[in-house]
C-alpha cells in the first residue's frame, strides 16, 4: 500500500505535497518522492525513509512549481532505497504508482530488448517507459495513456505529469483506490480523502478502471472503455477521512472492497515480489513438531482453514481450538509446539490468555495480528503482520481474508523448509497468490447477482450453509457473518454431516447457501445437494467457473469468474458470502456496523 497525491494549482505546489504526504504516511514509509513541472520539465526529488528525509533533501535542493505529485512508499517490487523510490522517470514521462503490475517482468523484457534502460527493480518503472514509447509514436498524452493501461496487469493507481504539459496531471485507478479532489482554479489527485484534506472536501471517487486528465481548471474521466463519464462530487469530513466510510454506506462495505489492497499489501510482507520468493521466517521451523492455534470467532475460522494448508502442505499436525476453550482446559503440549495466536485486534481478552499461557509452558510464541502495536504482537516471540489496515466494522472481514493470504504463505515457508514442496509447486503456488488480488477485484464485480440473491434471505428466520473440506470452516464463515449483523440465524455444517440430523431442518422455507469450488469433493457435495433437494430445500450455490451445476427454479447458482479457483478459492469465496450477509443486512434495515449486543474488540471475558 503507498500513498499517492497531486496538484496542479497556481502557487508553490511542493510545501502542499509534503503536507499531504504527511497524511498519506500510515500508508507507508519506506521511501518518499515529490515530482514537479520547472519550466517545462519535469524535476524529481527522492529520499528513502520517512517524509522528513526528503524535507532534508528539499531544503538542500529547493524545488518551485506550481503543478507536481508525490509518492509515499511500502516497498513490494526491489528494497526500500532512494533508487526504487517513486517518481519513476522515463524520456518525458514521470510518475507515481500504487499497486502491483503483474506482468510487469514480460514487459521489462520487451521494453528491455527494444533498447530501454531501467534504473530501479519496482514493477512502476515499466509504465513510464511504456507511456514514453507510446508518445514517441506520436500519440496525444490521452491516447498514449490509454493504450498503456490497457498493456498493463494487475492493480494499480497512477499520477502522471509529462514534460512539456504543464498543466496536466494524468490519473488512473484499477484495484487501488484514487479520488479527484476540486479546488477553486486548482485540482488535485489522491489516494484517499484524507490525502487532499488539506485543500478541497469536494470529492470525486474514480470507479475501477476509469481514468483521467487533471488541469487546474477541471477534470475529464473516462470509463474503462475510453467513453466519457462524470463521477459525482461528494463533501466529505477531511479530517478524520481515514476513519470515515467515504464513497460506501458502511465501513462494511468499504472495507469488502479494499480487500484486494489489503490483501496485496499483506501478501507483500511475505513474498519477495522481484524475485517471487517468499521471505525468509525468523522462526526456526525445523525445531517444531506441532502448531497449535489459538483464536476466537473468524480468526478461529481462519485458523481452522490454515491448519488444512499446515498438515496436507507442510505435514506438520496443527492443533486449532477456540481460545476461550484451550485456556481452561489444561492441554497436553509437547515443548516443540508453536503456539501461534491469530487475531486482528491483537487484544481479545481469551486469545491474549492463551498466548500467555503457551509462553508460560516454555513453547514458541507467534501472532498474527492486524494491530501491530497490540498487546498480542508484543507478547509473542514471533510478529507475523497482516495489513488490512484498520478494521472499523465489527464484522470482520478484510482481517480474515489477509490472515488467510500471511498464514497460507507461511505454510510454505515451512513446506518448502520441511522439503515437502517441489520448487515447481512453489512457484504454481507463488503465483496464484499474485494473482489474489486481482481475482479478488473479479469477485466483488458479482456484487448485484449478489445483491439480488439477499432479497430472498431478508425475511427468512433460518439459513443453512455448506462447504465440505477447507470449504466448511468458510460455510462456518458465511454464517457467523450472516447471524453478526443481519440477525437471520445461520448454521454452518460439512456437508455430509447433513444426513446426521441436519437435513431434519431443511423443507422449503430454508435457504440453503452451499459453497461449490472444483476440488476433489465436489461430486459428493452434489449428492448432498440432492439430498437437500429431495426434501424441498432452496440451494443458493456459489460455484467455481467450471463447476456444471444445473440451475432451477429451487437451484440458484452464481459462479466465480475463471474456472477453478485451486488454493484461493477459500478466500475468493469468502467474498461472495461477505457480500450476502451485507445485502440481507441492508434488505433488513440493521445496524451493519455496529450490530447489537457486540464489540469489535473483546478486551473482556
Ligand atoms: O480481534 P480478533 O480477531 O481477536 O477478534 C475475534 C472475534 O471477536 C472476531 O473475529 C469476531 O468474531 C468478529 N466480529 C466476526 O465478524
Amino acid at each position: 500500500m503507498c500513498g499517492i497525491i497531486g496538484v496542479t494549482g497556481n502557487g508553490p505546489v511542493v510545501p502542499r505535497l509534503i503536507d499531504s504526504l504527511k497524511r498519506l504516511e500510515y500508508r507507508g514509509y519506506d521511501s518518499a518522492g515529490v515530482a514537479a513541472m520547472v519550466d517545462g520539465a519535469v524535476e524529481r526529488r527522492r529520499a528513502q525513509g520517512k517524509i522528513r528525509n526528503l524535507e532534508a533533501v528539499l531544503a538542500e535542493q529547493p524545488l518551485t512549481a506550481s503543478v507536481g505529485i508525490g509518492h509515499t512508499r511500502w516497498a513490494t517490487h526491489g528494497a526500500p532505497t532512494t533508487a526504487n523510490a517513486h517518481p519513476h522517470k522515463a524520456g518525458r514521462v514521470t510518475l507515481v504508482h500504487n499497486g502491483i503490475i503483474e506482468n510487469f517482468a514480460e514487459l521489462k523484457a520487451e521494453l528491455a530488448a527494444e533498447g530501454h534502460v531501467f534504473e530501479s527493480q519496482t514493477d512502476t518503472e515499466v509504465i513510464a517507459h511504456l507511456l514514453d514509447a507510446e508518445l514517441n509514436t506520436g500519440r496525444a498524452p490521452l491516447e498514449a495513456f490509454k493504450v498503456t493501461l490497457d498493456r498493463l496487469t494487475g492493480a494499480y493507481a497512477l499520477a502522471v505529469l509529462i514534460d512539456g504539459q504543464d498543466d496536466l496531471i494524468l490519473g488512473a485507478r484499477r484495484g487501488s483506490p484514487l479520488v479527484v479532489g476540486w479546488g477553486e482554479d486548482e485540482m488535485y489527485l489522491g489516494s484517499d480523502a484524507l490525502a487532499v484534506g488539506p485543500f478541497t472536501q469536494k470529492i470525486s471517487y474514480l470507479e475501477e478502471g476509469d481514468y483521467v486528465a487533471v488541469t487546474r481548471s477541471g477534470a475529464q474521466m473516462f470509463d474503462v472503455t475510453g467513453s466519457p463519464v462524470e463521477r459525482a462530487v461528494v463533501q466529505v469530513s477531511a479530517s478524520s477521512a481515514m476513519v470515515e466510510k467515504g464513497e460506501y454506506r458502511h465501513f462494511m462495505e468499504k472495507e469488502i472492497h479494499e480487500q484486494p489492497d489489503s490483501v496485496q499489501h499483506t501478501l507483500s510482507e511475505y513474498l519477495d515480489l522481484v524475485t517471487g520468493k517468499a521471505k525468509p521466517q525468523a522462526v526456526d521451523f525445523a525445531a517444531l513438531d506441532r502448531i497449535q492455534i489459538v483464536a476466537c470467532g473468524t480468526a478461529f475460522y481462519a485458523g481452522q482453514i490454515a491448519r488444512y494448508a499446515f498438515e496436507k502442505l507442510a505435514g506438520l499436525p496443527c492443533d486449532v481450538e477456540i481460545a476461550s476453550e484451550f485456556r481452561y482446559r489444561s492441554p497436553a503440549v509437547s515443548p516443540r509446539t508453536l503456539a501461534v495466536a491469530v487475531s486482528q485486534s491483537g487484544e481479545t481478552a481469551d486469545t491474549l490468555a492463551s498466548l500467555t499461557w503457551c509462553k508460560a509452558q516454555g513453547l514458541k510464541t507467534a501472532a498474527v495480528v492486524n494491530v501491530h502495536s497490540s498487546s498480542m504482537a508484543r507478547e509473542a516471540e514471533v510478529l507475523w503482520p497482516t495489513h488490512a489496515g484498520p478494521e472499523i466494522g465489527v464484522a470482520s472481514t478484510k482481517a480474515f481474508t489477509t490472515q488467510l493470504a500471511g498464514l497460507f504463505l507461511l505454510t510454505l515457508v515451512l513446506a518448502k523448509l520441511r522439503g515437502r514442496l517441489t520448487a515447481e509447486q512453489e512457484t504454481a503456488y507463488l503465483a496464484e497468490l499474485r494473482s489474489l488480488p486481482n481475482k479478488t477485484q473479479k469477485v466483488l464485480a458479482l456484487e448485484p447477482q449478489v445483491e439480488a440473491w439477499s432479497q430472498r434471505f431478508a425475511n427468512k428466520h433460518h439459513a443453512l450453509f455448506l462447504g465440505r473440506g477447507v470449504h466448511y470452516p468458510i460455510a462456518l464463515e458465511g454464517a457467523l457473518k450472516l447471524k453478526e449483523i443481519s440477525y437471520i440465524h445461520a448454521e454452518a455444517y460439512p456437508a455430509g454431516e447433513l444426513k446426521h440430523g441436519p437435513l431434519a431442518l431443511v423443507d422449503e422455507d430454508m435457504p440453503v447457501v452451499t459453497i461449490a469450488p472444483n476440488d476433489q469433493l465436489i461430486e459428493k457435495l452434489k449428492s448432498n445437494m440432492q439430498e437437500v433437494r429431495a426434501r424441498g430445500g432452496e440451494l443458493y450455490v456459489f460455484a467455481d467457473g467450471d463447476v456444471h451445476i444445473e440451475e432451477s427454479a429451487f437451484v440458484h447458482v452464481i459462479r466465480l469468474p475463471g474456472g477453478s479457483n485451486g488454493a484461493l478459492s477459500p478466500i475468493l469465496h469468502t467474498v461472495t458470502l461477505q457480500m450476502l450477509s451485507y445485502h440481507a443486512a441492508l434488505q433488513k434495515g440493521t445496524d451493519v456496523d455496529k450490530p447489537r449486543n457486540l464489540a469489535k474488540s473483546v478486551t473482556v471475558e
